[in-house]
């Protein structure tokens, strides 16, 4: 079986959805790798490295000629794809709510479209979810992105000039991105505080040593849905929601938000008075800036000012970790696979009512086959 590695070609991607060591895994599995040039070059990997490791390396056509499976970080629509065979896999981040004209586009070329943003929730797939393993990085990037627009320290510092006060930092959303985000701002000496709206999420916060702030006795504060994805909240809810941060905000010298509600906008949690009401000099990272942003006024991919404070929306914040981030983005796709890897056919077979493949299967035969997309 022969697996095709893309050069992204999105912008500002610099992850490669393989290794040099998951080309090896991948070999010894049986596979035959196929590298495209300059894949690797966003996150310091050589075409040379990938050889060594054995894999062949080629330009777009040749990799893809004869591959059973192509594989990318954020596939191309089928443009992109030149010469691919109907029947082809395709497994990668493909952002199937974004594009969902690009999704047809798989099925009308007889491509099997595996999107692994779709990845279950359940302990089976842990190790193949790419939505953790890149969040958890961009929740450590938005403190450093945020440590480094601060015109000051974060830890306390007593010096013989005068005492240095620590920084507050406030964190909205405590999944994946929000729990690495509190641990960093820990580890660089803030003070630190968190809000969500999973109730579960309280007792995490606490353990990392940060300060929860939650509503209380409001209807829906269970804000848990399926998958352990929060849920739309009510107007009451909302309602106290802003009041508790409006109190809150005005305290704090930096805020990340990373709320998120899956295949709908992300929820407004900062307002422009709350903005208003900090400090000059503070900053707010906004890391759900591509899914409408949590913080009005941010805009993907700029750095904006507004009323002295700084607004961060930098776009796929994991892409610019890129060395760290394609290694467990690659380390995930080879996860996946080698899970269904069937060692007497050597190649990958996937049984079509396995709970993984339901969730991450998006087009074949010709159709859009998933629920969710069928139902958007
Ligand atoms: P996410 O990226 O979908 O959302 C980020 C956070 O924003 C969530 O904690 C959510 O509750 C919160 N949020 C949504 N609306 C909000 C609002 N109005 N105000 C404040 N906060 C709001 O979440 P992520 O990181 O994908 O994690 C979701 C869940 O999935 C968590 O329970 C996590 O532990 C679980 N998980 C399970 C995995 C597995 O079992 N394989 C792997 C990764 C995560």
């Amino acid at each position: 079986m022969k697996i095709a590695v893309l050069r992204e070609t999105a912008d500002a991607e610099n992850r490669v959805a393989a290794t040099p060591e998951t080309v090896k895994k991948f070999i010894a599995l049986g596979a035959e790798m196929a590298v495209e040039t300059g894949a690797g070059a966003g996150a310091n990997i050589a075409d040379a490295d990938y050889a060594a490791a054995g894999a062949t390396v080629a330009d777009r056509a040749g990799v893809i000629a004869g591959a059973h499976l192509v594989m990318g970080v954020q596939v191309p629509g089928v443009d992109g794809l030149p010469g691919i065979a109907s029947g082809t896999m395709v497994a990668g981040g493909m952002s199937p709510f974004a594009a969902p004209e690009r999704i047809k586009g798989y099925a009308d070329a007889g491509l099997v479209a595996l999107s692994m943003e779709f990845m279950p929730r359940i302990t089976r797939a842990q190790s193949m979810d790419i939505l953790s393993s890149q969040s958890n990085l961009a929740g450590y990037k938005a403190v450093i992105d945020a440590a480094e627009a601060y015109g000051r320290a974060f830890p306390m510092m007593m010096t013989a000039a005068g005492t240095i006060s620590a920084a507050r930092v406030f964190v909205m959303g405590v999944g994946v991105a929000g729990l690495q985000a509190i641990a960093t701002a820990r580890r660089l000496g803030a003070l630190v505080s968190a809000t969500d709206v999973r109730s579960a999420t309280k007792e995490q916060i606490e353990s990392l040593g940060a300060k929860a702030i939650f509503v209380a006795d409001v209807k829906g504060i269970e804000g848990e849905g399926a998958g352990g994805y929060a849920t739309e909240m009510s107007d009451e809810y909302k309602a106290a929601q802003a009041a508790l941060v409006s109190s809150h905000i005005a305290k704090q010298d930096i805020v990340v938000t990373t709320a998120l509600i899956p295949g709908r906008p992300a929820p407004r949690l900062v307002s422009d008075a709350q903005l208003a009401s900090m400090r000059p000099g503070s900053v707010l990272v906004d890391l759900a800036v591509e899914s409408g942003g949590n913080i009005e006024h941010s805009r993907p991919g700029e750095v904006v000012k507004v009323h002295g404070v700084t607004i961060i929306g930098h776009r796929n914040l994991a892409g610019r970790m890129a060395a760290d981030a394609s290694a467990l983005f690659s380390r995930n796709l080879y996860n996946f696979i080698n899970a269904f890897w069937d060692k007497d056919a050597n190649s990958v077979a996937f049984p079509a009512d396995d709970e993984i493949v339901v969730g991450v299967k998006l087009t074949e035969g010709g159709a859009v086959v998933h629920e969710r997309l069928k139902a958007a």
